[in-house]
């Protein structure tokens, strides 16, 4: 039987939580399949600090170079809002991404048809559905070039970089064109090239790797039209890729679309296919242990996680079945509530999608 070892971060605040889900809906998964999964735990974010000073201790980064795959809660909170920057929660998540040099961030969000009523933008505009995946550059950007407070004619000043090296735009491009391929061949790829020379640069390295391949569709799309876009037609979309900060930020804005930023999952990968996955939503401290949580997007995470670092294919398919199956009997958690919907705690949830594997 294979053993798959796994690394949990549970982090901060829903973080805990949402991960004893995702780890009760696994057990259930390797029970019916007949794989072995090992879990090892470590810290990142707030708790890490709390215990260590640091926020990505270097035997947590040690422990996940170890296994086989990543998954991560959410890190940040209150308590650590007035440390420095390269302090915070959030640089644990950066140095992690960085250290494990997972570059290219898979954020698809799709609309489960329960859902549908869910989501803020009306029947018209969303028509059958949403199928739109997000591939956001990860471990370069603006996220990790040179920051700083400094003076500027004599007056206090700060400063952040935006930097790509040709290899990290020609990579993320590849994986865009190739996965494409395995959807409905389209390419955007979202910039704001009207402006910034790093913009321009990206253009026109995506534009050259696009002649690669002839057979997928690529435009090109400001950033705040793309903004736009995703709330007038978001079906005009198939892949988008795009840099760290303008993947941040619109992969919320998918993430929306579909009902709540809770049901978003996300994989990270490296060029050998390891994989950290993570929910795309963050801490939610004014929630946190209350069982209130949507622990959907780290279960929809482990089924990212099978399919992309373990290549089963089958027991991926039983998790989002599994999702949907809970979805049309009308229960959800207190984030997506509508008329009529039957509200789950978070514990509730995990224990729905758990019962319904097979
Ligand atoms: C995300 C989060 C992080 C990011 C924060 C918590 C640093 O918003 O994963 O999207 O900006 O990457
Ligand atoms: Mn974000």
């Amino acid at each position: 039987m294979n053993t798959y070892k796994i690394t949990v971060l549970p982090g901060d605040g829903i973080g805990p939580e949402v991960t004893r889900q995702a780890i009760k809906v696994l057990n259930e998964v390797s029970k019916v399949y007949g794989f072995n999964v090992e879990y090892v735990y470590a810290d990142i974010g707030g708790i890490a600090i709390d215990k260590t000073g640091e926020p990505l201790p270097a035997e947590t980064l040690e422990l996940c170079r170890n296994s086989d795959a990543v998954l991560l809660g959410a890190v940040g909170g209150e308590k650590w809002d007035s440390l420095p920057l390269d302090k915070r929660p959030e640089a644990g998540l950066l140095a992690i991404r960085s250290g494990l040099g997972v570059f290219a961030n898979f954020r698809p969000a799709k609309i489960f048809p329960p859902l549908k009523n869910a989501s803020p933008l009306k029947d018209r505009v969303i028509g059958d559905g949403l199928d739109v995946l997000v591939l956001r550059e990860l471990t370069g950007g603006i996220y990790f070039g040179e920051r700083k407070r400094t003076v500027h004619m004599a007056e206090p000043a700060a400063y952040d970089t935006m930097i790509y090296k040709k290899s990290e735009i020609e990579r993320i491009a590849r994986l865009a064109f190739e996965t494409a391929r395995k959807r409905k061949n389209r390419v955007t790829s979202v910039d704001k090239a009207n402006v910034l020379e790093v913009s321009r640069f990206w253009r026109e390295t995506v534009t050259e790797v696009s002649k690669e391949y002839p057979d997928v569709e690529l435009n090109h799309m400001y950033v705040d039209n793309a903004a736009m876009q995703l709330v007038i037609n978001p079906n005009q979309f198939d892949v988008i890729v795009t840099g760290n900060m303008f993947g941040d930020i619109l992969s919320d804005e998918a993430s929306m679309i579909t009902g709540s930023i809770g049901m978003l999952p996300s994989a990270s990968l490296n060029s050998t296919g390891f994989g950290l996955y993570e929910p795309v939503h963050g801490s939610a401290p004014d929630i946190a242990g209350q069982n209130k949580a949507n622990p959907l997007a780290t279960i929809l995470s482990v089924a990212m996680m099978l399919k992309y670092s373990f290549n089963l294919e089958k027991e991926s398919e039983a998790i989002e079945n599994a999702v949907l199956s809970v979805l049309q009997d009308g229960f959800v958690t207190r984030d997506l509530a509508t008329d009529g919907s039957k509200v789950l705690g978070c514990e509730e949830m995990g224990d729905a999608v758990a019962s319904r594997i097979k």
